[in-house]
């Protein structure tokens, strides 16, 4: 199955959504397979986020997110990487609809509280980046409930 990298950037860890983040993927029925909170260094958010290494906001965007605890996480289901930027919400939150999580708690593109990859391709990149330890194997019993 299908995995995906979300992480609750800065701002969501320190305006206390973790557990609201976290709570949409879980009812959705998506799996959590991996899980930390984690300061980030420089190199790694730099790496994270290389293909806007151009952009004028790059060095503010590297700041934003070495600027408090991050909260990584791996989540596996059908569809996760699409359907959990569809959750999400689009990247200003201006544009985000009520009902994403983007849309629903935050109003400045610079402050916009998660990040999820963007394709199948950068998720593989994303999850080994940030969990080159590995991350855990199981099966929830719900699965039969929520697949057919
Ligand atoms: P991520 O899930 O964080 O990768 O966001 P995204 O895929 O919706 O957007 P993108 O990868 O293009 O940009 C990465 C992040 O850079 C965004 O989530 C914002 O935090 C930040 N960013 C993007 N565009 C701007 C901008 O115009 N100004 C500022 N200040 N930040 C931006
Ligand atoms: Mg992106």
């Amino acid at each position: 199955t299908e995995q995906s990298y979300i992480m609750i950037k800065p701002d969501g860890v320190q305006r206390g959504l973790v557990g609201e983040i976290i709570k949409r993927f879980e009812q959705r029925g998506y799996t959590l397979k991996g899980l930390k909170l984690i300061n980030v260094d420089r190199a790694l958010a730099e790496k994270h986020y290389e293909d806007l290494s151009a952009r004028p906001f790059f060095g503010a965007l590297v700041e934003y997110i070495c600027s408090g605890p991050v909260c990584a996480m791996v989540w596996e289901g059908k569809n996760i990487v699409a359907a959990g930027r569809t959750m999400i919400g689009a990247t200003n939150p201006q544009a985000s609809a009520p009902g994403t999580i983007r849309g629903d708690y935050s109003i400045e593109v610079g402050r916009n509280i998660i990040h999820g990859s963007d394709s199948v391709e950068s998720a593989t990149r994303e999850i080994g980046l940030w969990f080159p330890e590995g991350i855990t194997s199981w099966t929830p019993v719900a699965k039969p409930w929520i697949y057919e």
